[in-house]
């Protein structure tokens, strides 16, 4: 699946420049993944440096750790509104369609992404697609429902794979107890449409399209980045 250990310098790059948009008094969503790890570890650092006073609600398990590791003071969706998510992503197209859940957490960020006032995505040049369809959808469903919705899946053109897990034995449980189907595509025509169509089989909790409101994207290079 997705390789989390390259690029490491652009995703830093891209982290620590959405962490400029961070304003005191924010209550910010945490997504999840190695580039948004970058975001989280300079948000504490501005709490540390600078007593800005923010909040985080996080997307998993993952970025719950990485917070309190950094003293980021936690809240929930029941308790606030979110003022800006910060996130990563497993493809952009030049419309700001993405794929995610590469990690397998895409239901609790598409809860948090899609509530926050202000959506910033951070990647580094090698997501950045014309199309997205490359990289399979994750499908977050139901262990009892999974044979079913393979079938559904697989009747809309999909080939499927239950997501296995690397030192578990069996496939990957995501933080919400459900298996994940990654769901290749030969072309995505329409992301959109998609989105509401996986999300319309039963047994399945949350797909991986996220079609709406993303207000920026930083891209992290080497040496910089640049904002579409
Ligand atoms: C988590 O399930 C994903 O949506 C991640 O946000 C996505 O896979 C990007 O992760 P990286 O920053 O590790 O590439």
């Amino acid at each position: 699946m997705k390789d989390t250990s390259s690029n490491s310098s652009a995703k830093k790059n891209a982290g620590y420049k959405a962490a400029e948009y961070v304003e005191d008094g924010m209550v910010l969503g945490l997504g999840t993944g190695s580039t948004t790890h970058f975001f989280i570890e300079k948000v504490g650092m501005r709490i540390k440096e600078e007593g800005i006073n923010v909040m985080g609600i996080p997307t998993s398990f993952q970025s719950l750790l990485i917070a309190k590791q950094w003293n980021i003071p936690i809240t929930t969706l029941e308790e606030h509104d979110i003022d800006l998510s910060v996130d990563g992503a497993d493809e952009v197209d030049s419309d700001f369609n993405l794929i995610k859940g590469g990690g397998a957490a895409h239901t609790k960020e598409k809860i948090v992404d899609y509530a926050a006032d202000k959506f910033i995505v951070i990647v580094d040049e090698s997501k950045v697609v014309d199309e997205l369809g490359n990289f399979p959808v994750p499908v977050e469903v139901l262990p009892d429902a999974s044979r079913m919705v393979i079938k559904e899946l697989e009747d809309m053109g999909a080939s499927c794979e239950i997501r296995m897990a690397q030192r578990k034995d069996g496939p990957v449980i995501t933080d919400n107890g459900n298996f994940v189907i990654d769901a290749k595509f030969d072309k995505i025509e329409s992301p959109a449409h998609l989105e509401i169509d996986l999300n319309a089989i039963p047994g399945v909790v949350e797909n991986g399209i996220f079609s709406q409101m993303v207000d920026k994207v930083i891209i992290g290079t080497d040496d910089g980045t640049k904002e579409l």
